[in-house]
């Protein structure tokens, strides 16, 4: 410490549990509406992260950038390097049905990818991975509490955002029941299974595949209130 993409000098720092917005400006959304006694931790190439506490009780936060390489480069440090033990995903996420509407809340039961991130990573040979039953289990107490509904159900994590194929959607829909997409989960859930931690993944619907709906990019920063607040639940 600090590790290369990290900068802070103290385990201490950075709670056990972190919330992962893909952008650096809903971490910092995130901290300036929900915490109080705030910190900043990082900010090396902007990707921003902070602790502070929430309803007395402390929590991290901190920005994965888009895509496996990235979330992969920072949820391994978190773990490996920080101590960190529980890091949750929150993010956004195309919908593969007309099921999943805008602004739906999803948690990740399990993630099916066609990455090879897991392989290269650890010679892990499947394709699809699984949240941390424990969290998951929270994370949906946390929703019924708050009576917010949730899909739980098993997603895609894709490399690429803009296919040639656009159809292909529904082939992985099909044949491998995945409801909607994202960038990142797959490889959060490995770094978390080969290094003994926990992991989950709530995503927030901001666009349709099937229906063509979308959200603006305003929205996405500002409006997902609602997952933020489930996992937020997660502070200790
Ligand atoms: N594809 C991949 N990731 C996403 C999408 C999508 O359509 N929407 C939000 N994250």
């Amino acid at each position: 410490m600090p590790t290369p993409h990290i900068e802070s000098k103290n385990k201490d720092e950075i709670a056990k549990t972190v919330l992962m917005p893909g952008d650096p400006l809903r971490a910092k959304f995130i901290a300036d509406t929900f915490l109080e006694d705030v910190t900043q931790f990082n900010g090396v190439r902007n990707v921003l992260g902070y602790t502070g506490t929430y309803k007395g009780r402390r929590i991290s936060v901190m920005a994965s950038g888009m895509g496996m390489p990235s979330i992969g480069i920072y949820s391994y440090e978190l773990y490996k390097f920080y101590d960190v033990e529980n890091i949750i995903r929150i993010g956004s996420c195309g919908g593969y049905t007309p099921d999943v509407k805008l602004y739906d809340v999803i948690l990740a039961k399990d993630v099916w990818s066609e990455s090879s991130f897991a392989k290269v990573q650890s010679g892990y040979e499947s394709d699809v991975v699984e949240g941390t039953p424990e969290l998951n289990q929270r994370l949906m107490e946390y929703a019924e509490e708050l009576e917010i509904p949730m899909h739980i159900e098993r997603i895609h994590s894709s490399d690429v955002f803009y296919r040639e194929n656009f159809e292909e959607y529904k082939e992985i829909h099909h044949k491998h029941g995945c409801v909607a997409v994202e960038m990142e989960a797959f490889a959060l859930f490995h770094n978390a299974q080969v290094l003994g931690k926990n992991a989950a993944c709530l995503l927030t619907v901001s666009d349709n595949l099937a229906t063509h709906e979308a959200t603006t990019s305003e929205e996405r920063q500002n409006a997902f209130t609602n997952m933020m607040k489930i996992a937020l639940e997660m502070a200790e």
